[in-house]
């Protein structure tokens, strides 16, 4: 034999020599989720070590979360039931906790990234996405409300708008709108393939936002697609995304390899609350390990062709960094 594919692994000074995927807490985005009040720290019941803070409780994890080397947050609101309606008209009130709260992160940490969710859902009385009127949700009805709220969030000092809900032409009209109020400035990194899945449950429990009737299958992508997620990505590419996401990703590395290769704009994936879940239960169960699994799958979603990843570990690898 002449060849012979284990001299490279001989010992950890070559394997990390020939280490093709580098993966670092740089490449991490860390979700938070924010609700209003005072002296709030209640754990997600799904999601270990995952809270729901208030802005006051909020401040000091964002400052553990920086001094272990992250920089980058994507922010969740849950909004009491109280202040829900059918046309999410909350995600844009003057006195929005969730926009208050973007402003007074931005002032205290300048040099952090901060990116948001553009979507009715938390704020909506249907608990969908967009606008519902006869069980149906409207396009192009949405646009205008999503502008708002995507203008809303600009002003208070968001660098990345993510939206989230997958109605057609949004990042044209949002990236437009934006331009022609001053916010050119201010990024998309667009769920452009977001498939409806299972894996979101974790999430919606988190947030209260689960829909309230139907399901996500007439704007979310059908996981048997990946052709669609190329004309999505298209789409997306053409109105002006600067970045382009696919959710989840464990399930979907194929569609983030297959965006990485034909675009050239960076690829992002959302390891969403589910994948996490399930790392989570099973090393409470001491079925696996918990460090070694989850470097494992935020790994192998770099290797696919992910430039960042959204992760809910984020602050558990960099600690493991350390
Ligand atoms: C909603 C939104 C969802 C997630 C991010 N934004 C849920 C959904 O579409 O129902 C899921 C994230 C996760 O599961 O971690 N616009």
């Amino acid at each position: 034999m002449r060849r012979r594919p284990r001299r490279n692994r001989s010992n950890q000074g070559v394997r990390s020599m020939v280490e093709e995927t580098k993966l670092s807490t740089e490449n991490l985005i860390y979700p938070l989720f924010i609700e209003d009040g005072v002296g709030v720290k209640t754990e997600i019941k799904s999601l270990k070590d995952n809270f729901r803070w208030s802005l006051d409780t909020l401040l000091p994890e964002i400052e553990a979360c920086v001094k272990l080397g992250l920089d980058k947050f994507v922010l969740f609101p849950a909004v009491k039931e109280s202040l829900k309606d059918s046309i999410a008209s909350y995600s844009y009130a003057q006195d929005n906790f969730y926009l208050n709260a973007i402003h007074k992160i931005k002032s205290e940490f300048p040099q952090l990234s901060l990116m948001s969710d553009v979507a009715m859902d938390p704020y909506s009385s249907d608990g969908h996405d967009g606008l519902v009127k006869n069980n149906r949700i409207l396009n192009d009805e949405t646009l205008p409300i999503l502008a708002k709220m995507a203008i809303a969030q600009a002003q208070a000092g968001i660098d990345i708008l993510g939206p989230s809900d997958m109605m057609d032409g949004r990042i044209g009209f949002l990236r437009d709108e934006l331009d022609a109020s001053g916010y050119s400035d201010t990024s998309i990194m667009s769920y452009t393939a977001k498939y409806a899945s299972a894996f979101y449950e974790p999430f919606r429990d988190a947030l209260d936002s689960a829909p309230k009737s139907g399901d996500k299958k007439t704007y979310q992508m059908n996981p048997a697609n990946k052709n669609e997620a190329l004309l999505e990505a298209e789409l997306d590419f053409q109105e002006g995304a600067d970045m382009m996401m696919v959710k989840p990703a464990t399930c979907y590395l194929d569609i983030i390899h297959v965006l990485k290769e034909n675009f050239d704009i960076p690829i992002t994936a959302y390891n969403v609350s589910g994948e996490c879940a399930m790392i989570y239960a099973a090393s409470e169960k001491g079925w696996l390990d918990y460090e070694t699994s989850m470097y494992e799958m935020l790994l192998s979603i770099r290797r696919a062709g992910a430039d960042g990843i959204l992760t809910y570990f984020a602050k558990d690898f960099a600690k493991f960094q350390q």
